[in-house]
């Protein structure tokens, strides 16, 4: 169970089409990658497939377990297991790091220590820690992950996971990601970094709001390295431009 399927989305953003006839099968229980340059529509898609305010206006179907999700809530949808990690941080602020992560398992249990060590952070310097601005971008990022981790998601999407990670605990990043697959979730990277891409098992590139290719990492990597996308926009170069980005 977990399978997210995307069937010809479309959606306008400010009257401009943002996303083109996008169909994707996230199959369940495997770890894909969304990759591609900036712009391309990426951290809309992530947007659009959890529902949130501003991503509801959209043409097409998406289907978790083969049920239509389109007209479920933000909140429905994260309670039949669909999440976004660093969604929305703000509705945390001022909790210790330990009930944000309890709170986060909806009264499963948990064990906040070991949860906290899986993402490399201190158990005895954390746990008591007030969720807040004092916070750098990096220990918010472990943090929200560990709340991922506790809440045992059959979707997990994670938007950019390397962005203000250092270059050590990018590792504990992946273990968790190695981790969600273990607990049986559908993992959705969203990145244009090749060493996240190299996580995945499977990959869908997008360029100007469209999946262009799809296949094993292997195959989507070539693209990569070559900086170069086959799609309608050829005479567009900025378009492949990942600024050195990869
Ligand atoms: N609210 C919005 N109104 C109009 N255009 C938007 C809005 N949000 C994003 N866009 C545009 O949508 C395109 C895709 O953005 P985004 O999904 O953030 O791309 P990515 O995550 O792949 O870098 C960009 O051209 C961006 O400028
Ligand atoms: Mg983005």
């Amino acid at each position: 169970m977990g399978r997210l399927v995307l069937d010809n989305l479309k959606l306008s953003l400010g009257g401009k089409p943002i996303l083109n006839n996008v169909s994707i099968d996230f199959w369940d229980g495997h770890v894909h990658a969304v990759v591609g340059p900036n712009g391309a529509g990426k951290s809309t898609l992530a947007a659009t497939i959890v529902g949130l305010g501003g991503y509801t206006d959209v043409d097409g179907d998406i289907t978790f377990d083969g049920e239509s999700i389109c007209s479920l809530s933000v909140d429905e949808r994260a309670r039949k297991g669909i999440t976004l990690a660093w969604q929305e941080p703000a509705r945390f602020e001022g909790l210790t790091i330990r009930d944000f992560i309890k709170a986060s398992a909806h009264g499963n249990g948990v064990d906040v220590d070991a949860i906290l060590e899986q993402v490399g952070l201190d158990p005895g310097s954390y746990r008591s820690r007030a969720v807040d601005k004092t916070l750098s971008g990096g220990e918010r990022k472990k943090v929200e992950l560990a709340s991922i981790l506790a809440m045992k998601p059959k979707v997990a999407l994670l938007d950019e996971p390397d962005s203000g990670i250092d270059i050590e605990s990018i590792e504990r990043i992946f273990d968790a990601v190695r981790l969600l697959k273990e607990q049986g979730a559908t993992v959705i990277l969203i990145t244009h970094s090749l060493a996240v891409l190299n996580q995945a098992e499977h990959a869908f590139l997008m360029c100007h709001g469209k999946v262009v290719d799809k296949g094993p990492v292997a195959k989507i990597r070539h693209y990569f390295e070559d900086k170069c996308i086959p799609c309608d926009h050829k005479n567009t170069p900025e378009v492949y431009d990942l600024g050195g980005q990869v």
